[in-house]
């Protein structure tokens, strides 16, 4: 990532960041550009401008990052609505469509979505495409058992499949100990078709096809900041 594109994700989660309120339990997205919001969270904290902050981690990696910042940490079961969640994404269409799961914790993510009353995306402009799969292929997690048989399915439903590895060359392992089979669709036409054959698949646990999730996402590009909201028309696509 150049300095210019880490200076972008920082404007977009900083910007996010002012909707949270003292007393309210936060979404803690995974990535870099959430990681950003994390750690403006946890100083905002620190300077007492924001109290009684209870923060959702969306993976393992982030609550270990929340600890070490001192962000108080909740559960679902403890707190099961959330009231915002701040994550980042791979691609972003003008529905405010998403793909996510680069960084592998999409399961998890969908979750704490599923969960929060508002769900803000950050993203820096790069991330904004015209149609889902232009850019980034759909991350498939799936339990290891029988994990093979998947992709002449996934084949079947024009997908380009790769397991992940680590960059040893070692199956990468979600934090539930899951494959994730990163699946080239090119442009997807009617993602929430691909996302139902996805679902309806015995040992697919979950897949990146984040659609209706989103109420805000927030872009940060050369010209400045646009706060996109679902249900408004977006001109940056
Ligand atoms: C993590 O699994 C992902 O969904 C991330 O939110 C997504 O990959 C965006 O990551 P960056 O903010 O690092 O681009």
């Amino acid at each position: 990532m150049n300095n210019g594109t880490a200076e972008l994700k920082r404007q977009a989660a900083w910007r996010a960041v002012q909707f949270v309120e003292s007393g309210s339990v936060v979404g803690l997205g995974a990535g870099s550009t959430a990681a950003f919001a994390l750690r403006r969270l946890a100083e905002l904290l620190r300077a007492g401008h924001l109290k009684d902050i209870l923060g959702v981690p969306c993976s393992l990696q982030v609550e270990q990052e929340a600890r070490s910042l001192r962000i108080p940490i909740a559960t679902l079961e403890e707190h099961p609505v959330v009231d915002l969640t701040i994550d980042g994404a791979d691609e972003v269409n003008p529905d405010l469509d998403l793909i996510k799961g680069g960084g592998g914790a999409l399961l998890r993510e969908k979750i704490v979505a599923q969960a929060s009353l508002r769900e803000i995306i950050v993203v820096d402009e790069s991330k904004l495409s015209p149609v889902l799969g232009t850019c980034w292929a759909v991350p498939v997690e799936v339990a290891p058992f029988g994990w093979g048989s998947h992709v002449p399915f996934l084949e079947s439903l024009g997908a380009r499949v790769a397991l992940r590895t680590n960059r040893d060359g070692v199956q990468f392992k979600t934090d539930q100990g899951n494959l994730i089979l990163d699946c080239n669709f090119g442009p997807i036409s009617d993602p929430r078709r691909v996302a139902a054959q996805l679902s309806q698949r015995a040992g697919v646990v979950e897949h990146g096809l984040f659609l209706g999730l989103a109420t805000d996402v927030i872009v940060a590009g050369d010209e400045g900041i646009t706060h996109l909201k679902r249900g408004e028309t977006d001109d940056r696509h």
